[in-house]
């Protein structure tokens, strides 16, 4: 068997992450990434099953597979539809080799060598109920400057709607000083953002009973060197005030907090036991826009849940006037595997949820346009993304996580990763236009 892979990823960021620590694994048992799907001889999907159309996806690529058979190529399905589905992939697709988890990546070492050895029908999947993360020194991290580091993996929340529970298995934080020597070792390589992440990021325990969360962002946000320091997704359950006060502390941490509501009905909130009410997140976001800090808050939102009625959808959309995001993610509701919720009468047609997410939609876009328009004429650092060479412009983000375009007079552009002043001269609902304060 080639030691060629190719491999591809859907999903969050866990996921995508997740990829960065496959791939160097593989690479450190000699195996060579390929970017071209026909030239490898192992390929790899790290799969997402947060909403049907994810899944589907993978079964679609999993098929259009089938005319690589029979070329001596090896298939694996890894992450959250593996975990999902399990066995079941082989009998749908007897071509693939191994069906592993993500709480079972640690032992692909192992995994690969029987691979070698000629085995089939692998499987990573008994070990949903772990006290293990996996710790790797190999990380093929494909940006050089801002790059993840996973600090708490799996979720003990079981809200009623979502697979995460069952596909990423029960909560277990790193330790703090291994969190700590990962983002030295990287803001030594030259790093100079790191995003902490987690299913729940703030539900961090520190196993060694060193550092609470909030300590953990200061001491990863004052190592030498870290100009930035993100974190993502908090639960609103979880979600402390010392996590503000932190960021109101520490120049490095973000002004950006992603506090997903996914409704603004206390009834719906109930019914997807998420365990506070609307009134009780809207504490937690006076506590945030209290900060001296200009703190953007932006959320995640799912429309049609089992029995949301007219008047919950109303207090959705009341309630983003009333936080006033500075983006939303909103979805429809899509009934998973193995959750509560599957067993609740999903009565409500695609139809009535796809007018009811343009509801949401419509709605924040007005908001973003106001929250957008309150830049113009400020001054902020950017951290450079790309060039656009077409509009003969730079692509940067602000610590608020927005991006800006802008030009500069400068006959060399900002480097990639470097950091660049820009005044912003004018607003759109998703980006900012600006010119280089030189
Ligand atoms: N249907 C629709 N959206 C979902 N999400 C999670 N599970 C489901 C589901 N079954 C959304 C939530 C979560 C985001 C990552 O995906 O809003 O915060
Ligand atoms: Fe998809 Fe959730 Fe798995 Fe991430 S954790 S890959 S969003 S199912």
């Amino acid at each position: 068997m080639s030691k060629s892979f190719y491999i591809e990823t859907f999903g969050c960021q866990m996921n995508a992450h997740d990829s960065e620590k496959v791939v160097g694994t593989l690479e450190s048992q000699g195996y060579v990434q390929t970017q071209v799907e026909d030239e490898a001889g192992l390929i790899l999907y790290n799969t997402c099953s947060i909403r049907d159309k994810a899944e589907q996806k993978v079964f679609h690529r999993l098929n259009e597979y089938k005319r690589l058979q029979g070329e001596g190529k090896k298939f694996a399905v890894i992450g959250c539809v593996a975990q999902q589905e399990g066995e079941r992939i082989f009998d749908k697709a007897p071509y693939v080799s191994i069906v592993a988890g993500s709480a079972s990546y640690r032992n692909l070492p192992a995994m690969l060598a029987r691979l070698e050895r000629g085995d089939s029908r692998i499987t990573g999947l008994d070990d949903k109920q772990t006290t293990e993360t996996f710790e790797t020194p190999f990380v093929a991290r494909t940006n050089q400057h801002r790059g993840y580091i996973t600090i708490i993996e799996g979720c003990d929340k079981f809200c009623a709607y979502c697979v995460v529970p069952y596909t990423r298995g029960n909560e277990r934080s790193r330790s703090a000083a291994s969190v700590l020597e990962e983002a030295r070792r990287m803001a030594d390589a030259g790093y100079t953002e790191i995003q902490l992440l987690g299913q729940n990021v703030n539900s961090y325990r520190d196993p060694s009973r060193q550092k609470t969360f909030a300590e953990l962002l200061h001491a990863v946000a004052t190592l030498p060197g870290i100009r930035r320091v993100r974190f993502t997704t908090s639960h609103p359950r979880d979600f402390t005030r010392d996590i503000v006060d932190v960021i109101d502390a520490t120049p490095s941490l973000c002004d950006h907090v992603h506090l997903p509501v996914q409704s603004g009905s206390s009834d719906v909130l109930r019914k997807m036991d998420r365990e506070y009410t609307r009134d009780w997140y809207l504490e937690r976001i006076a506590w945030i826009k209290s900060a001296q800090r200009d703190i953007s808050i932006t959320s995640d939102i799912i429309v049609g849940f089992p029995g949301e009625t007219d008047a919950d959808l109303e207090q959705t959309a009341t309630l983003l006037d009333e936080v006033g995001y500075d983006a939303i993610f909103a979805f429809k509701y899509s009934p998973r595997p193995n959750t509560p919720a599957i067993s609740m009468a999903d009565s409500l047609s695609d139809e009535v949820k796809s007018a009811r997410l343009k509801v949401l939609l419509d709605r924040q876009r007005e908001i973003q346009r106001v929250n957008y328009d309150r830049h113009r004429d400020q001054v902020m650092e950017l951290m450079i993304e790309s060039h656009n060479t077409q509009r003969n412009q730079v692509v940067g983000r602000s610590t608020q996580n927005k991006t800006v375009n802008f030009t500069t007079s400068q006959p060399i552009l900002p480097a990639i990763g470097s950091y660049q002043t820009v005044r912003i001269t004018q607003a759109f609902p998703n980006s900012l236009l600006g010119e280089a304060v030189l």
